[in-house]
């Protein structure tokens, strides 16, 4: 995990804490659909605040000028050296299993480490003292509490739990109503499924796999795909040939 950002948020409740280092700031959004519909729905929310305000999707699929979840398309993502150098970015590009692939993606963008945003939904609740990278993303219901420590690009979903001292590295999701207990340590580009529980002082593998609703009590590899309860290895994300971005 790269060293954390500034420690955000004052962790007295929804809605009253510092919603997002980029108050006032223009963000492009890199994708459209999912995650990217997800950070626009928070842009807006914190827009009505006074915060950050979505200015449109960057998309290698869909047309310069068509719309998106209410928003335009302003060009693929290599557009975003266009825009003006106020312009901030979010990445929400997790994908289960193909997070290896989508990892590079982004890194491989270029973008400057202070143009990443940090999106923080008026509903999310952040501890005072939480330590996080670039780009990280908080939906409504989010909770990631005292100690925890997050690397960049990381996702937590609506509902989803980070507990206390938990260490989160870099292109990690943590899923709807998932939970990560105490003391874990999540490493990079791992996927918590919606549903999922992964208890305290485990660490789970590198862009491994928890699935949907899977109780991990034990280890989990890097690379492993886990689910049931206890969660048994179901095979390997090594094995996953990516799919072409938003092909669907
Ligand atoms: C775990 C997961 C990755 C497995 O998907 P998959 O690799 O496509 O595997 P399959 O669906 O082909 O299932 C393979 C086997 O594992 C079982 N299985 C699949 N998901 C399971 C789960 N969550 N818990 C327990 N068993 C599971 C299947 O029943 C199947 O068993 P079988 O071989 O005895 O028939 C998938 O279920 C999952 O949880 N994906 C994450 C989805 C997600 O995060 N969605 C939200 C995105 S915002």
């Amino acid at each position: 995990m790269k060293a954390g950002g500034r420690p955000s948020g004052t962790g007295s409740g929804p809605g009253d804490h510092d919603a997002t280092d980029v108050d006032g700031a223009a963000v492009a959004i890199f994708g459209g659909r999912g995650g990217g519909a997800l950070a626009a729905f928070t842009l807006g929310r914190l827009a009505a605040l006074g915060g950050a305000r979505c200015v449109g999707f960057l998309n290698d699929v869909e047309v310069a000028g068509s719309r998106l979840a209410g928003h335009p398309v302003l060009g693929p993502f290599a557009a975003w050296r266009d825009l003006p150098a106020s312009t901030r970015f979010a990445a929400p590009l997790h994908k289960a299993k193909e997070m290896a692939h989508r990892a590079e993606i982004i890194l491989r963008l270029g973008v400057p480490h202070d143009r990443w945003a940090t999106l923080i939904d008026p509903q999310a609740v952040l501890a005072g003292d939480v330590i996080h990278g670039v780009d990280l993303f908080a939906s409504p219901g989010a909770s990631i509490m005292c100690g925890a420590r997050l690397g960049d690009h990381v996702a937590v979903r609506g509902g989803g739990h980070v507990a206390h001292d938990c260490t989160i590295e870099d292109f990690v999701m943590v899923g709807v109503n998932a939970v990560v207990c105490g003391y874990c340590t999540v490493r990079e580009g791992a996927h918590i499924a919606p549903g999922a529980v992964v208890r305290e002082g485990v660490t789970v593998g590198r862009y491994s796999v928890v699935g949907l609703g899977a109780v991990v009590v034990g280890e989990v590899p890097d690379g492993a795909i886990v689910g049931g309860n206890p969660a048994r290895q179901l095979g390997s994300t090594f094995d996953v040939a990516p799919k072409p971005m938003m092909a669907r």
